[in-house]
């Protein structure tokens, strides 16, 4: 059965509207507020609801106008329902419903954290069950996908997420935020030192992380030997980046942070790989913004290759928030006949999206 599904995304900083029929990707719009979260070094969800609220009607249109469909040829509906920031899900979730009872298509709610996973199905070909690693700004979680829709939580930070490790550590440093790519790119520049950061919460049975004591280390580390002098300066969005030895010890300090996450994250993925019940695990995915760490991306590959299981990671583009996965993972819904009635709530941070 053709099935036609416009996916929206506003869980978070980005507006982003899509369209998947047959499970590929028809058009996409999708607009950023980061610049202006980045003026305040994180996002102001005040301040995202009220451009998501401006931006989704005309992004829709965009999206139609750009595809060359008509809004009457939608079958479905998919909507990021949750986990997100409350007054940015209501505004997706409201236009969801309302364009459902206007055009009389279906309705399915989508988990974010589920769509972040199931994302690279619009690139590669999915296989269940998959241990899944998604690492974001304000996730970390490892997950049995044994379905698109059964996904138990192996595991989850119980403070900061790897991406907020990242951030944390940029704006100490002097970089732009969000820092993750930023200290990517500086890390592959330097050379990285095994012991200068710690590799934490390691040391106990469960599959939880804990990042928060990583972004002390760097504070303690900064605080003895002097910041290498990076300086972001938000509102012109200029970055002056130090140069000679002192660009090379901020280099070799991010190829050192990062080394630590991955190593972190890695670790804990070997250990669900090794633990009981995961010899049927076809295949390891990693999704997330996080996922388009050049380092994390090489680890996972070889992890996934020396167990002998796929290795499933959606490009760079696909990695961060945005309205593609959501329609994807709501066609991978409707197909087996699922949806929700106009009853549909948006759920928040801190509450299970079933
Ligand atoms: O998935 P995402 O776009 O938004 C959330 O749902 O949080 O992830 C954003 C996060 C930010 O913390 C950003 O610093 C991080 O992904 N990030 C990276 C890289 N690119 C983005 N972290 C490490 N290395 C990267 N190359
Ligand atoms: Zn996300």
């Amino acid at each position: 059965m053709s099935l036609l599904c416009l996916g929206i995304e506003t869980s978070c900083d980005d507006t982003s509207l899509a369209l998947v029929k047959d499970g590929r990707l028809v058009g996409q719009a999708t607009s950023s507020q980061v610049e202006l979260h980045a003026l305040f070094g994180g996002v102001v969800p005040e301040m995202a609801s009220r451009e998501h609220a401006r931006l989704i009607g005309p992004l829709c249109d965009k999206l139609f106008y750009d595809a060359g469909v008509s809004p009457d040829a939608v079958d479905v509906v998919a909507v990021a329902r949750g986990p997100g920031l409350l007054g940015s899900l209501l505004v997706g979730v409201a236009f969801a419903k309302a364009f459902t009872l206007g055009r009389g298509t279906r309705l399915v709610g989508v988990n974010h954290l589920h769509a972040h996973l199931l994302a690279v199905g619009l690139e590669q070909e999915l296989c269940f069950p998959a241990l899944g690693l998604l690492v974001s700004g304000g996730h970390t979680h490892l997950c049995r996908m044994e379905s698109p829709v059964v996904m138990p939580v192996l595991g989850r930070t119980l403070d900061d997420a790897a991406g907020e490790a990242f951030d944390k550590a940029g704006k100490m440093l002097g970089l732009p935020y969000p820092a993750g790519r930023h200290i990517d790119e500086l890390a592959n520049e330097g050379r990285a030192s095994a012991n200068l950061f710690p590799r934490p919460y390691l040391d106990n049975d469960t599959l939880d992380f804990s990042f928060s004591g990583l972004k002390t280390a760097m504070s303690v580390y900064l605080a003895a030997h002097g910041k290498p002098g990076a300086n972001w300066d938000p509102a012109s969005g200029e970055t002056i980046l130090p140069q000679g030895e002192a660009r090379a010890t901020l280099a070799d300090l991010c190829a050192s942070y990062r080394l630590a996450v991955v190593e972190t994250l890695i670790a804990k993925t070997r250990k669900a790989l090794e633990s009981g019940g995961m010899g049927d695990i076809a295949a390891l995915a990693l999704a997330g913004g996080v996922a388009s760490n050049s380092l994390l991306r090489q680890s996972m590959r070889d992890l996934a290759a020396r167990f002998g299981k796929r290795f499933l990671a959606p490009s760079p583009a696909l990695c961060t928030d945005n309205g593609a996965m959501i329609a994807y993972a709501g066609w991978l819904l409707a197909r087996q006949g699922l949806c929700h009635s106009l009853d549909l709530e948006a759920i928040p941070r801190g509450r299970t999206v079933p």
